[in-house]
């Protein structure tokens, strides 16, 4: 077979599988600086082995995989493994998750803005991407970060952050492994809903001209966009029928159908608000016509509940792994509309 046709056939089945009904994504890619953030206010040490520990307690969860498709890596967890020396690569596979890696450099100031950020990482990045498939990557993520508030975000962030996504995604392509397109506007701010939906929508118009435009094949794609939602400190929060009217209305404007999938991230919701959320946006998904699988690939929201259960003591992996099991119980339920509260 054509090997140029077997690379878009994988690119494909490996977007297909990863936006499989019933399940989503795991983002487990926080960069050593994040995941500090995260062990601080539970008190664990960010060490290379504290953190080992707790990617160990995620991925041997038994039965997770029955709700999660894909686990996005960060580039110390893709070469470490579990305490008897299996690598997590080897864990993730044989239960049948892809392997993902996230590969941006992350958000850096943008010259000539005032609080916007560029996404760095395109250097050498044809050649890390060849090592990551070596290692047994599928799939990638690059994170584009956009502010709302004082007339951000400007054209100018919109349009460096697109032209970058852009190129990542074709050379993640050419490398065969299928890009996770992530433009995250932030709820961070007083903002209303409004607001959020038209940087969005101003985002993911030029995304998608930017993907055109160089190239990117849809099918073999999976973009993972915030909901639209109010600011996290608006004083009169849209609820979850709003937003997944608001989301749906903002996506049919701007996401072409032939992308297989779109799954949201939580972007600093409360684990309920991100559930609900998403379940709201499901229901409403087959009255609109929404040709897309619709789910997650939450890091925090479906991670808060195993982190506080764990506290970094080996007594409490069981209980935190029982808390990982139901945050991706509900949040997969959610992902086919089909949550109860
Ligand atoms: P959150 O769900 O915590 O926003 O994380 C998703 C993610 O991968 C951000 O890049």
């Amino acid at each position: 077979m054509d090997s140029e046709i077997e690379r878009m056939q994988g690119l494909w089945s490996t977007a297909e599988a990863l936006m499989v009904e019933g399940k989503g994504i795991l983002a487990a890619d926080e960069s050593t600086g994040t995941i500090g953030r995260r062990f601080e206010p539970i008190g664990v040490e960010n060490t290379e082995e504290n953190r080992r520990a707790y990617r160990e307690l995620l991925f041997t969860t038994e039965g997770f995989e029955s709700y999660v498709s894909g686990v996005i890596l960060f580039d110390e967890t893709i070469r470490q493994g579990t305490k008897d020396g299996t690598s997590f690569v080897e864990v993730l596979q044989r239960r049948g998750v892809i392997p993902g890696i996230k590969v941006d450099a992350g958000a850096e100031p943008l010259a000539g803005a005032s609080d916007e950020t560029v996404t760095e990482g395109l250097d050498g990045l044809r050649e890390r991407l060849a090592e990551y498939r070596d290692l047994g990557a599928r799939f990638t993520k690059w994170r584009a970060v956009l502010h709302i508030g004082d007339d951000r975000p400007t054209g100018y962030a919109v349009d460096v952050n697109a032209h970058a996504l852009a190129r990542y995604a074709a050379l993640a392509q050419e490398a065969g492994l299928v890009p996770i397109v992530e433009p995250e506007v932030l709820m961070d701010g007083d903002h209303d809903i409004d607001q959020c939906f038209d940087a969005t929508e101003a985002t993911l118009r030029e995304v998608f001209y930017q993907l055109a435009q160089q190239g990117v094949d849809l099918e073999g794609m999976v973009l993972k966009p915030n909901m639209v939602v109010s600011g996290s400190e608006a004083s009169d929060r849209a609820g979850p029928e709003t937003v997944a009217e608001m989301t749906l209305t903002c996506f049919l404007q701007t996401v072409p159908a032939a992308v297989p999938g779109i799954a949201f991230l939580s972007g600093g919701q409360s684990d309920e608000e991100a559930t609900l959320n998403l379940d709201a946006i499901n229901r409403l998904a087959g009255d609109v016509g929404a040709p897309w699988r619709l789910t997650f690939s939450f890091g925090r929201a479906l991670q808060s509940a195993p982190q506080q259960a764990w506290r970094g003591q080996p007594a409490n992996v069981e209980r935190a792994q029982q808390a990982f099991l139901e945050r991706a119980r509900t949040t997969a339920e959610a992902s086919s509309g089909a949550y109860q509260p």
